[in-house]
């Protein structure tokens, strides 16, 4: 197979949805149709239950868990699918966030009976901005839920997008008789087996044809008849370059768990969703079938064996072929280093690779070279864009509680954050070192981990901010920013990489500083035009 056809054969996406939506049984039986696994249950559950978010051992445990289900590779129908896991705990949003530059399509899932969730909304924002292809996928219509278009009502107006149902239900929980798939024009009828993988198919070009009432019924025909003319009616056709520009969302509805509607999905996503194409970086447009390598790390995951500090670098080759043995630059260290064992993932194992394509993740070694955001290139400077940081949620002062372990410690925070575990703010007055995170949890995470891999104690105590604001003057001359910094300076910190950050104290504050200041202009994120 030649370069191209590696790259038009690959699919790298990630399936987000709020907790308990079904993101992990709808994995595991894609999984299954890849023949990846053999059996339903074998792929680990990583989600951080909700009753383990003060248990962080529980976490540190699932952080193992993590590592294997990072990226679950499988073959379908001679498409090599990339699934990039993302955390659907709120805590750790925004690993979620920076995996999702790395995938090149979403599958949202929703909970008929819940209908759209707030951390669905957060997600589903970030993939809309980046106009990133989206299918959304109702599950657990086996359940009493929500009317179907109720839900895509809801579906539209609370996460803004533009729907166009692919398949739809014929009754819902007790009721639930099977799919119409509009995409291919039949009926897959419901056994309420999960066992059994598909159930009749009953190809249908025209539902007006009467034998629609041997096969359902009377009621369940004419409901499904006049169901599919509003549909016609109110939702846009389908049209594959809409969705690719994410303009247009198709929805597919089914119950994961019975392993039904999800072959129609998968099988429509291998024929309509991306292949790479291209990734913008600060320099140009990058394109995948471009001879010479780059890639960029995404995600920095700890080794578990405190005893070796080795840390896996998550690579996501955007163009070229990723070589064993071969030396790539690394742009930020300006080095030129050779990997011996990058591994590649294939269902739940990671195995050593000798070489990948773009779409493809790579596994690194790492003892601390890499942090989130960097590019390997063949020697061209590349940085790629879109890996920002948001504003954390919690801020706590970290001090030092062994005096004679300052060193380890800041070792340990250093390596903590370029892992994104959380951000640092180094204040301007007074040097003092604040760390903001999305949930309280991570304290107690980098608390444990620093002790554990780093054998520092750090205690915290509160800092009082609202939110950090990356700070953009107009003009870093004039008098209005230089007033700005002279007021403000108690609220003032640079981040990791040096840019200048406003602390904010409350939501107040930062109006009446944005009203006093309008030529400074504050970012919620860290990257801004
Ligand atoms: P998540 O990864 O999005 O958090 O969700 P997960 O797949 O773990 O699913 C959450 C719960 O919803 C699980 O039940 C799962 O069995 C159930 N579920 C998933 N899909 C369907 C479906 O189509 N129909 C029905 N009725 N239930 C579904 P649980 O009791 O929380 O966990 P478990 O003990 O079954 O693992």
């Amino acid at each position: 197979m030649n370069f191209l056809e590696e790259i038009e054969r690959r699919r790298t996406f990630g399936i987000i949805s709020h907790p308990d939506a079904g993101k992990t049984t709808l994995t595991e039986k894609l999984l299954l149709f890849g023949g990846a696994i053999q059996e339903a249950g074998a792929v680990k559950n990583n989600k951080i239950k909700k009753a383990a978010t003060s248990d962080f051992m529980e976490i540190e445990r699932q952080r193992g868990i993590s590592v294997a289900t990072s990226v679950l590779a499988f073959m379908y129908k001679d498409k090599k699918i990339n699934i990039l896991d993302t955390p659907g705990h709120k805590d750790f949003a925004e690993d979620t966030f920076r995996t999702l530059t790395a995938v090149d399509s979403v599958i949202v899932v929703i909970d008929v009976a819940k209908g759209v969730e707030e951390q669905t909304k957060k997600l589903v924002e970030v993939c809309r901005m980046r106009k990133i292809p989206m299918i959304v996928f109702i599950n657990k219509l086996d359940r009493e839920g929500k009317d179907a278009f109720d839900l895509l009502d809801e579906v539209e107006q609370e996460l803004g997008l533009t729907v166009t149902p692919l398949s739809f239900p014929i009754g819902m929980g007790y009721d639930f008789k099977g799919i119409y798939n509009i995409y291919e024009k039949n009926i897959n009828l419901f056994s309420g087996d999960s066992k059994k993988n598909i159930s009749d198919i009953i190809g249908f070009d025209d539902i007006t044809s009467p034998e629609l009432e041997d096969h359902i019924g009377v009621e369940a025909a004419e409901t499904l008849r006049d169901n599919m003319e509003l549909v016609t009616g109110v939702y846009p056709a389908f049209d594959k370059q809409k969705y690719l520009e994410g303009a247009l969302q198709p929805v597919f509805f089914g119950s994961a768990l019975n392993n039904f509607g999800v072959k129609e999905l998968l099988d429509c996503f291998i024929e309509i969703a991306p292949h790479p194409e291209s990734k913008i970086a600060e320099e140009r447009l990058v394109k995948a079938n471009e001879n010479e390598l780059s890639g960029f790390v995404f995600k920095i995951h700890a080794n578990m064996d405190p005893k070796h500090r080795d840390r896996l670098a998550f690579v996501k080759i955007v163009s070229g072929t990723f070589e064993r043995n071969k030396p790539y630059l690394h742009v930020r260290h300006n080095k030129k280093l050779k990997f011996s064992s990058p591994n590649a993932f294939f269902a739940e194992k990671k195995q050593i690779v000798d070489k990948s394509y773009p779409g493809d993740i790579v596994g690194l070694h790492d003892t601390g070279n890499f942090k989130i955001g960097d590019t390997l290139t063949e020697g061209e400077i590349l940085h790629y864009k879109g890996i920002p940081n948001f504003s954390p949620e919690h801020f706590r002062y970290i001090n030092n509680a062994d005096p004679m372990k300052s060193k380890q410690l800041n070792k340990g925070i250093d390596q903590l954050m370029d892992e994104g575990v959380a951000q640092l703010f180094t204040l301007e007055l007074n040097g003092r070192k604040v760390i903001g995170t999305v949930g309280a949890l991570q304290y107690e995470v980098i608390q444990y981990r620093l002790e554990h891999e780093y054998g520092a104690k750090c205690t915290y105590e509160h800092f009082p901010a609202h939110k950090a604001c990356w700070v953009d003057p107009e003009d870093p001359n004039n008098d209005e920013f230089k007033e700005f910094v002279r007021v403000k300076q108690k609220f003032l910190a640079k981040d990791k990489r040096g840019q200048l950050v406003f602390l904010a104290d409350s939501q107040f504050s930062l109006q009446m500083t944005q009203q006093k200041y309008p030529t400074v202009k504050l970012h919620f994120t860290s990257e801004f035009e």
